[in-house]
């Protein structure tokens, strides 16, 4: 037999690396409780049509795709949002709005691996659907800036744009959507020259100013933007829809550093505000999300509103090794209990089970090893502290225990054990 690898772009993720994404996990879903988001676990494996539907080029030629046994094309999700969307259009659509949910888990997309960038990684995704106020745009901004305080992270800010403005001037001047969508690209890309190609004189104009624009705040941005639309009434709507949002927002403590009005995150469903959150040492977007009003209707459903985000977990994680933020854990007391003899395993294995009831992180000597050997081991594994159950402590209804930072050792009454260990 060959040795055997994880395949190219895949990783396995080992009990550290697993500790720090579940411990964002955790701190993803406690976010969502406290703004009153439920959980949804939707299938890894989904239509390959659904999954194509308003994506973007990028996406759709790196899915995971494949026959299933009866010879359906699926893909492997992208991402949560198509998934979601086909919900509310159908299992959902008699739900009482607004719908707000989370999902958790993974996603896959063949992109090149590199450093924040895999083929498997981690999405803690949340939809608000149904309404298309800017109240519940800006709750999703103001929610993932709650999320990343919650894990600790500092110096977060959010790049902000609205895709109403550039597409209310192409559709303005006529362009068909499928020309849209390649400018937006392309501009995305900061590829203009390539983008201006594809239109005429006097779009040209427009888009050439706005590309230029710079400003001393969001709400100075939104001024110069908008001074750079007259005539295009619905990109001026879009711009001032962008205002209401971030009124709503810049009351918080969410960092809005910038407005690019030319920025257009490469999702061909999203049709309002958008943004991405980043730190100032890692250049890479943490999370992204935005407004997508057209998704649930072509999906067949009721004509619905929507805005959501999905965080990539895995990024977060770098970027909180970065920050030397780690989970938080410090105050779980650990302990290895070890029998002294073979036949004290059960009274052993009792108190163990003890001290697990009482919340206390227990490791129980299974390798059979002497006193000696095994407290070498729980000194390298880093335990609080060694409880050793031996014949003469057990006559009095003791054990010793030992505390490993400072080298101590005190005989205790078992029933005192736990209390004296959460100490
Ligand atoms: P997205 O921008 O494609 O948006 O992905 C969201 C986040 O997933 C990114 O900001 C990034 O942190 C992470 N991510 C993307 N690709 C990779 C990768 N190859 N490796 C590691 N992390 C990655 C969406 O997925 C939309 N569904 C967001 C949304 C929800 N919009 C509305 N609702």
């Amino acid at each position: 037999m060959p040795e055997f690898k994880s395949v190219r772009g895949m990783r396995d993720l080992l009990v550290e690396e697993t500790k720090q994404l579940n411990f964002i996990i955790e701190k993803a879903r406690e976010t969502a409780k406290s703004y009153a988001y439920g959980e949804v676990t939707t299938p890894i494996v989904e239509s390959n049509e659904l999954l194509c539907a308003k994506t973007s080029d990028e996406i759709r030629n790196r899915m995971f795709t494949f026959k299933d046994l009866g010879d359906r094309t699926v893909s492997l999700r992208p991402e949560f949002t198509a998934s979601i969307a086909r919900l509310v259009s159908n299992v959902l659509k008699k739900s009482p709005r607004p719908i707000r949910v989370l999902s958790v888990g993974s996603v896959y997309r063949y992109d090149e691996p590199q450093r924040g960038r895999y083929r498997e990684f981690w999405q803690s995704n949340f939809e608000l659907i149904g309404s298309n106020k800017p109240e519940a745009d800006a709750e999703l901004i103001l929610l993932t800036n709650n999320f990343l305080n919650k894990i600790g992270l500092k110096n977060h800010f959010f790049k902000v744009g609205h895709m109403g403005i550039l597409k209310g001037v192409l559709n303005q001047e006529g362009i068909i959507e499928k020309t849209q969508t390649k400018i937006l690209q392309l501009m995305d890309k900061k590829e203009y020259a390539k983008a201006f190609d594809l239109i005429d004189d006097n779009s040209r104009s427009v888009l050439e100013s706005l590309v230029k624009i710079t400003g001393k705040n969001v709400f100075d941005t939104i001024e110069k933007i908008k001074n750079q639309l007259d005539g295009y009434e619905k990109a001026k709507n879009a711009a001032d829809n962008l205002k209401n949002i971030l009124e709503l927002v810049a009351e918080s403590d969410s960092q809005l550093k910038s407005i690019d009005p030319v920025f257009s995150r490469g999702l061909e469903y999203y049709t309002g505000l958008i943004f991405e959150v980043q730190i100032p040492e890692f250049d890479i977007s943490l999370g992204g999300g935005g407004r997508y009003d057209q998704l649930i209707e072509l999906f067949g459903g009721l004509s619905t509103p929507a805005v959501g985000v999905a965080h990539g977990i895995d990024r977060l994680n770098i970027a909180l090794q970065i920050q030397g933020i780690h989970a938080d854990d410090q105050n779980i007391k650990k302990v290895f209990v070890i029998p002294v003899t073979t036949d004290l395993r059960i009274r052993a294995l009792e108190i163990s089970e003890k001290l697990r009831n009482s919340g206390i992180f227990v490791e129980f000597e299974v390798m059979g090893r002497k006193v000696g050997k095994a407290l070498q081991y729980a000194n390298k594994i880093n335990m609080d502290y060694v409880v050793l159950v031996g014949e003469s402590e057990l006559k009095t209804g003791s054990v010793a225990l030992r505390d490993l930072a400072k080298h101590e050792q005190i005989t205790i009454k078992i029933e005192n054990l736990a209390k004296k260990i959460r100490e």
